[in-house]
């Protein structure tokens, strides 16, 4: 019998590795993408190959491409040589600051990547699922237009029928992405014009904050992996305005997978999907500092430095809704709180493993 078989990009990341051990442990074939290039942006805090050594080690049939997705050439092999029934690419330079400094190859892996990917797939594999993770930054700040009221401790929407968050019909244009927003704009624009024009089975989610424990959280990437690393090994954290009440919703990473497993069953090529962890997962920074303490048992260390980041959100929840209408047997599985523990358990076994070594 022929093995269901996936294509993971950014296989060594923090959604790419949760895509590896579930469709692994299904009993896929799983092959990854990964050039570990977190490293690059980000230095040694970025590193992604302990995670590719987890992998390793807990995996059945996942075999490992150290590529990279510009490589337009490699890609092409890969396809030539091997046939997909699912292309879920994760790889890309994730950070909306980082971007500022790295224009170019922030939109050659972000955008001019996506694109050889798409085009590969048309080529060789026209009939797999295709998903791109995108991003919320699509919508640049758009979001913060809504009317706001200040509480005790976050930024919350002032009309009630805000409640549920952003949905999909903001929109992406004449507002500021930052570079990264931009350059991962243009292939989620790019992805759904290859299931309008192509015809080809492609979805995209738009990501809130998606975190989880194989995160390698670094500063200007992983907010809560990050919060939560400064805590354990006492460092200081920097909140960047917005009075530190600036609110994010989170969603585990094998809720994201179980959303991509959801639409990989059953495709409607072409959808955008908001996908984080509504309103229930909802934390603002303040917030935040205020759980991991209390988790953690360590008093964090933090400054408030007066001036926002560019094209920041002030309080974004992603609404659920179409997602869940289009696939009612998704719901989020993890709590915020949950997320916080497997995370402060993970970092701090990651240290521990660090110091013995
Ligand atoms: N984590 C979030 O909060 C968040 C939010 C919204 C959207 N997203 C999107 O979700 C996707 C996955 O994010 P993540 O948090 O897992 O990121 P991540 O940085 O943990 O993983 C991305 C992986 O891609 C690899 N990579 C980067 N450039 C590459 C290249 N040129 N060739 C091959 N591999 C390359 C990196 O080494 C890394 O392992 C990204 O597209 C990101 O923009 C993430």
């Amino acid at each position: 019998m022929k093995l269901h078989s996936v294509l993971v990009t950014g296989s060594s990341g923090l959604i790419g590795s949760e895509a590896v051990e579930h469709f692994d442990r299904q009993g896929w074939e799983v092959h990854g993408v990964d050039n570990n290039m977190r490293r690059m942006f980000f230095g040694d805090q970025g590193d992604t190959l302990w995670n590719l050594d987890r992998l390793r080690k807990i995996t059945r049939k996942f075999v490992h491409h150290e590529l990279d997705i510009r490589d337009r050439g490699a890609m092409e092999n890969l396809f030539r040589s091997h046939q997909f029934e699912l292309v879920l690419h994760c790889a890309a330079q994730p950070s909306h600051d980082k971007a500022r400094d790295i224009p170019i190859l922030d939109f050659e892996v972000n955008a001019l990547g996506t694109v050889n990917l798409l085009e590969a797939t048309r080529l060789y594999n026209p009939e797999a699922v295709f998903i791109l993770l995108s991003t919320n930054k699509v919508y640049g700040d758009a979001p913060n237009e809504l009317p706001l009221k200040e509480l005790e401790s976050r930024w919350e929407y002032a009309r009630p029928q805000d409640y549920n968050g952003i949905n999909e019909n903001c929109r992406i244009d004449r507002t500021l992405h930052s570079v990264f927003g931009a350059s991962k704009a243009s292939a989620d624009l790019m992805a759904q014009e290859y299931a309008r024009y192509f015809g080809l089975k492609v979805g995209i989610f738009r990501g809130g904050c998606l975190t989880g424990p194989s995160h390698s959280g670094v500063e200007l990437h992983g907010f809560l992996s990050y919060l939560v690393r400064v805590a354990i090994s006492e460092g200081t954290y920097s909140v960047f305005g917005y009075k530190g009440k600036q609110v994010r919703d989170n969603i585990h990473s094998y809720d994201v997978v179980r959303a991509i497993e959801e639409f990989t069953a059953n495709p409607r090529p072409g959808e955008v999907y908001n996908l984080g962890g509504g309103r229930e997962n909802s934390v603002s920074m303040l917030e935040a500092i205020a759980k991991i303490e209390q988790m953690s048992g360590k008093k964090l260390s933090w400054r408030y430095v007066d001036e926002n980041r560019r094209g920041d959100h002030i309080c974004y929840i992603s609404d659920l809704t179409k997602f869940k209408s289009h696939y009612p047997n998704w719901r989020i599985t993890i709590s915020l709180d949950e997320i916080l523990l497997q995370i402060i358990a993970n970092q701090t076994k990651r240290l521990q493993d660090v110091g013995a070594t």
